[in-house]
């Protein structure tokens, strides 16, 4: 079991992000995580294939999660793909056909993530965790950063780790919203292995330690 940080360029300081990839990427991030609003799915924007197209330019070996909070990634998953997406999520909630998006984000070689709000019960995802390298559990409504944790997630996370156990799917488990150091062990304890986290490690002065300490924090936590 791999434990995964993800800083969250969506907590970045858009004055200097060229400088924030490379602090990310110096600090021994798993991966960037790139949260794109179209402003329908979720009440706010954030940015588009470019943002990706720049991190890949900025720091071509830092792996590039792209969190697609879009009422219709059927329409786009492949311009964020064609950016240099090296995975791509959908929201089960999306209005596309998941079975067939998650498929065609497979079909060009890179991974494919499927996103549940917090409101969604667990079972919604069972019929595509065969289509999944990801799971991904929004701790928060999604649409901003900055938002308190949602414990009663929790339950969903532990319910779907015994389900890939029992099914023997090999699909990681990734949260998102509200992670701190308290946060994330809790998800650890839950089944969770993947950790995004943005306004706690971008106000942290040494990013570094501070996801050193948490991915060990959650590898002693994890059930
Ligand atoms: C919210 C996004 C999250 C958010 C996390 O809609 O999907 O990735 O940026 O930010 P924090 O860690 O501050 O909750
Ligand atoms: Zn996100």
């Amino acid at each position: 079991m791999n434990f995964q940080i993800l800083p969250s360029l969506l907590a970045a300081d858009y004055g200097h992000l060229a400088d924030e990839i490379r602090r990310v990427e110096a600090a021994g991030a798993d991966q960037l995580h790139l949260d794109i609003m179209d402003a329908h799915f979720v009440p706010n924007l954030s940015f588009g294939p470019d943002m990706v197209a720049l991190a890949k330019r900025i720091s071509p070996a830092l792996l590039r999660n792209v969190h697609l909070m879009m009422t219709r990634p059927d329409l786009y998953c492949e311009r964020f793909i064609d950016a240099g997406a090296t995975t791509v999520q959908i929201h089960v909630e999306a209005d596309c056909d998941c079975w067939d998006v998650l498929t065609r984000i497979r079909a060009r070689g890179i991974r494919a993530g499927l996103v549940s709000r917090p409101q969604t019960p667990v079972t919604a995802l069972y019929p595509y965790l065969h289509l999944c390298d990801e799971v991904l559990f929004m701790t928060v409504n999604p649409g901003y950063g900055g938002q308190a944790f949602m414990p009663e997630v929790l339950p969903k996370i532990a319910a779907l780790r015994a389900r890939i156990k029992s099914q023997e799917y090999r699909c990681d488990i990734m949260v998102d919203g509200g992670i701190n150091l308290e946060t994330a062990c809790a998800c650890a304890q839950h089944g969770a292995n993947q950790f995004v986290t943005g306004s706690f490690l971008f106000k942290q002065q040494d990013m570094t330690t501070a996801i050193r300490t948490m991915r060990t924090a959650c590898a002693a936590a994890h059930q």
